[in-house]
């Protein structure tokens, strides 16, 4: 292995306008080990020729993606790889019939219609787990299609809401709205009903798919109740639910306080009777039919639904899943995300059944009931690909970094992704959970972008810890500043990583909002807006990254106001708009603060309205608020109590002061402020009297775009 190489740290550029932008923050991260993937794995893995690579050079955009189409068994074949005529809505294998469900149970029928589709393991460990073969799945898959096609009157087209727990009957739900062109919008289980209600409505669902509750942490979650909250909320935003099909965690017997309400509220159990052994034909869809939505955070205060096209993105999602998780038929593949997230969707669901992968779905959370549960599922079930985030990573080894030695299992290839991990938490993983032997690829991409775009190539490329590596097949990116001048190679400063051309995975637009769509990915470095030409349409992910000389990407989060808890998305101003829902509170701000485990996680800053009084319960008011309106994930580490925010002299708080407060950073410069003396008032309160910024402030912990 080569000697590490310390890089020279360049000096530190001072700011002109009192603002930092992207490429004037100079990053000091020294240069990694590089470490190899083994013999072993490129004996078996599926990429290995580089004369494939080469493949999906510029020169062969876009044709190289039907690769990736052929994958996939159509009902007529595409006529037009790429059509760019209304930019930036790009229409992907134009002309091509297919249909997902079919691509991910009925073909695999032939050959492996007795082999685990899904392995469920539920979370109390005196349950074993249940295997779903391919046949299995196809039966229930049509069963649950005939319920929603006859008995709810759903069609393509039409939306649908599901906000269900990791239980075998998501997948199963998802893949019978996929057979009949129904998109479905599933709503992480976490989130609380008012969340689903709002998303409900936005998508215009009048069905609401439900389970009656599940385990979580050593607990039964009653979740049913939270439909009836998504229906009163839906219908204060003007949607009518009319009917809500509620799966059952036991069968035999339903486990929930909440009422079953006459008329509207079903057990699927017993509407299935009817459905026994009933077949749906898959509905022969247009490459371009929606697949699915799915609700992330942005800038602004509304989630908005990423609208998935059925050919693109499965291709996409089964071309990634072949190359970089390396699938086979006879791997067994355990991804710790939940469905509720596009991790979830590509790399549980449609990416592996895609290939008739054997996908293992968890019920619960890695730690129950200790921090040895994965490694004693993987011993059992045999698993040999994992996949999860820095913040299980992080956890598991603060919990138990010696478990993984006591479990014989065998990894030959595990996956990062969703937050930045730090070299030392990723040689962990490498040494002590992958057992020196394990390829990692730490995949960077989006919700909006459907698969990988940033990885290694797990048979081909090195490895370096912290950084995720070049460009996936087929994706060509660039790091721009803010004055749109390129940030090269080995230039040791950060910029705005974009994706200068499109690709089969990219959402299609905001469902309901394309002109949101178009401002928030593309307007920013748009070259000509008339322009029918993909080269003009470069797509602004929204995070900062630099490029190494080696030509690897270091991601570093986002720019803009999303926090990346635990590698989830949280809208800033969603959180605040909870807070000022809250009569007492006059003004709001989140910001986000760093975390051993999690990464980032929101603190709070309030000021209450005069004549008010900032007492114990209106702090408990506003928790309890933000976890009704969002879910647990958005609860504040701390909520800190102000008498007045920073402002500029426009009025506009500037958060950025509140963060590298939080944080413990220097402020930078407040001489602009309206109000400068609030600063150091803040400081004590948050910090203490004595305490002391770090000496520079460590210049890894990006604040949002650093735009206040
Ligand atoms: C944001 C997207 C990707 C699916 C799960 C999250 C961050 C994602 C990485 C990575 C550093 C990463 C980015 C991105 N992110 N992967 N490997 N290294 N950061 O999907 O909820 O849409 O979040 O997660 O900031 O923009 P998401």
């Amino acid at each position: 292995m080569p000697k590490s190489k310390a890089s020279s740290r360049p000096p530190k550029s001072k700011p002109a306008n009192g603002k930092l932008t992207e490429a004037q923050i100079a990053v000091h991260w020294k240069e990694e080990q590089y470490f190899y993937p083994t013999k072993e794995f490129k004996a078996q893995a599926n990429l290995v020729d580089p004369a494939f690579v080469k493949k999906f050079s510029e020169k062969n955009f876009p044709k190289c993606f039907n690769v990736y189409a052929n994958l996939l068994s159509w009902d007529k074949k595409w006529k037009k790889t790429l059509d760019t005529s209304k930019p930036p809505f790009w229409k992907w294998f134009v002309g091509g019939k297919l249909n997902a469900s079919y691509n991910c149970v009925d073909r695999h029928l032939a050959e492996h219609k007795n082999k685990a589709a899904f392995i469920f393991v539920p979370e109390p460990e005196n349950e074993p787990a249940q295997v779903l073969t391919y046949r299995e799945l196809y039966i229930r898959v049509n069963e649950t299609a005939a319920m929603l096609r006859d008995f709810c009157g759903l069609k393509a087209g039409d939306r649908v809401t599901i906000h269900m727990p990791m239980i075998p009957e998501l997948p199963i739900t998802m893949l019978a709205c996929a057979r009949l062109g129904v998109v479905h919008s599933v709503v992480f289980g976490g989130f609380s009903g008012e969340a689903c209600g709002l998303r409900a409505a936005d998508s215009g669902s009048r069905i609401l798919i439900y389970a009656d509750g599940y385990y979580r942490n050593g607990k039964w979650i009653d979740h049913k109740g939270n439909a009836d909250v998504a229906i009163e909320t839906a219908k204060k935003e003007g949607q009518r639910i009319d009917k809500v099909l509620v799966w059952r965690r036991y069968p035999g017997h339903t486990r929930t306080e909440s009422p079953m309400v006459t008329g509207r509220d079903y057990i699927v159990e017993e509407v299935l009777r009817d459905y026994r052994g009933k077949i749906v034909e898959p509905v022969s869809l247009d490459a371009e039919a929606p697949l699915f939505l799915m609700y992330t955070s942005g800038t602004t205060g509304k989630p908005k639904g990423c609208q998935h096209r059925t050919g693109g993105y499965l291709a996409y999602a089964a071309g990634t899943s072949k190359f970089y998780q390396d699938l086979h038929p006879s791997d067994v593949y355990w991804c710790m995300a939940d469905i509720g997230w596009i991790t979830g969707h590509s790399y549980i669901v449609y990416g592996p059944l895609a290939l008739a992968a054997t996908s293992v779905l968890y019920e619960g959370v890695p730690q129950f009931p200790d921090a040895a549960r994965p490694w004693r599922i993987a011993e059992r079930l045999g698993v040999n690909i994992f996949h999860t985030s820095p913040t299980a990573i992080r956890m598991l080894r603060k919990a138990g970094a010696d478990e993984p030695k006591k479990y014989n299992y065998s990894f030959k290839h595990m996956t990062t992704v969703g937050e930045p991990i730090e070299p030392e938490v990723w040689r962990w993983y490498y040494e002590v959970v992958g057992k020196n032997k394990a390829a990692i690829v730490d995949t960077w991409w989006q919700t909006e972008t459907g698969g990988f775009l940033i990885t290694t190539k797990p048979a081909l490329d090195r490895m370096k810890p912290g950084s995720a590596g070049p460009a996936a097949l087929g994706i060509f990116p660039v790091i721009w500043d803010e004055n749109n001048k390129e940030v090269k190679a080995g230039q040791h400063a950060a910029g705005n990583i974009c994706i200068r051309n499109p690709w089969p995975g990219i959402m299609q637009t905001i469902w309901g909002n394309p002109d949101r769509f178009v401002q928030q990915y593309y307007a920013k470095y748009c070259k000509n807006p008339k322009s029918k030409k993909w080269q003009d349409w470069p797509y602004f992910a929204g995070d900062g990254a630099m490029l190494s000389a080696d030509g690897y990407y270091r991601i570093l989060g986002r720019v803009d106001d999303v926090i990346n808890v635990a590698g989830h998305r949280l809208g800033t101003k969603e959180i605040e708009s909870a807070c000022l829902s809250v009569p007492e509170i006059a003004e709001a701000a989140v910001v986000p603060v760093v975390d051993e485990i999690k990464g980032r996680v929101p603190e709070v800053y309030i000021s209450i309205k005069p004549g008010m009084t900032p007492n114990k319960q209106v702090i408990d008011k506003v928790i309890s608020t933000i976890e009704t309106m969002i879910g647990k994930i958005a609860r504040p580490k701390k909520i800190h109590v102000v008498p007045d925010m920073p402002k500029t002299r426009s009025g506009k708080i500037m958060r950025r002061v509140l963060a590298a407060i939080s944080n413990r950073m220097h402020t930078g410069d407040i001489t602009t402020l309206a109000n400068p003396d609030i600063v150091e008032q803040i400081r004590e309160l948050v910090q203490g009297r004595d305490a002391t910024p770090l000496a520079d402030g460590p210049e890894d912990i990006r604040l949002f775009g650093e735009q206040g």
